[in-house]
């Protein structure tokens, strides 16, 4: 298996590839299962919102959580015993992942939330509050090897900082900030460890770890985001 490469590949076919128990550290993003608001012309029931559940790209709640168990069974096999994982998601689908990461043999750790200081507004004839809130599920293979403390009013499970802007902003809508990543890859790994993303999106997870002295390997279905993530890569020195 190579390290320090991305592939541009769903991450259910790249992770059967690799072999058990290589990885030390799992840190990822998978597409959200979210809540949406629409406004539908027409509908007298609801006058402001009607609610859905989107699952980006796939059909139903059921094939969703089904390929994301699928993957972290996966996670589980290619995990050192001892490796920390960590799983974004959002504040409506917190309570199916704890369980999701037991299920397939993790231990469910703690939620860390993080306050984005900047989030998009609410639209206020939707009478809804603005999202400004995500969670990271931290879970571990057993009692974690690595944690490496860092001074104790840093190691709340609560960060605070404003969404990607500037000049590390990409396309990809839900980039993640490379420095809300980097604490949580230093605590859990050590250099010369090798990282994991199965969902890259514009590859923040890798150039933390690139940037922090980790191997890492990592896949992104989209050719538009696989691009723009082998792009930041390259950016980083060697
Ligand atoms: C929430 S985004 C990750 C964003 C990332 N954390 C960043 O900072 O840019 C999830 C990504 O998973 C990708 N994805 C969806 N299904 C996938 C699959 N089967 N294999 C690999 N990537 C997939 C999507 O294209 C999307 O870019």
């Amino acid at each position: 298996m190579e390290v320090n490469v991305i592939y541009h590949q769903s991450c259910l076919e790249g992770l059967k590839l690799m072999p058990d128990e290589c990885v030390d550290l799992i840190f990822t993003d998978p597409p959200y299962y979210q809540f949406r608001a629409k406004n539908v012309q027409g509908l007298k029931k609801h006058t402001d919102i009607v609610t859905e559940f989107g699952f980006d790209g796939f059909k139903s709640e059921e094939e969703y959580l089904r390929f994301l168990e699928d993957v972290l069974i996966e996670c589980f096999r290619v995990c050192k015993p001892g490796g920390s994982g960590y799983l974004w998601c959002g504040d409506d689908f917190v309570s199916y992942l704890n369980r999701m990461v037991e299920r397939v043999g993790f231990q469910f750790r703690k939620v860390i939330h993080w306050h984005k200081t900047n989030p998009f507004p609410a639209i206020f004839t939707r009478k809804m509050y603005s999202n400004s809130m995500e969670m990271v599920v931290h879970f571990s293979k057993g009692s974690p090897k690595t944690w490496n403390n860092k001074p104790v009013n840093e190691m709340h499970n609560f960060i605070q900082s404003p969404i990607c802007m500037g000049k590390e902003r990409s396309k990809h809508k839900t980039q993640k900030p490379l420095k809300v990543c980097f604490p949580f890859i230093e605590i859990s790994s050590n250099e010369g460890d090798l990282v994991l993303d199965p969902f890259l999106g514009s590859g923040s997870t890798a150039v933390a770890s690139k940037m922090l002295k980790r191997n890492y390997i990592g896949y992104e279905l989209s050719e538009e985001f696989y691009l723009i993530a082998s792009k930041r890569l390259e950016q980083v020195p060697e």
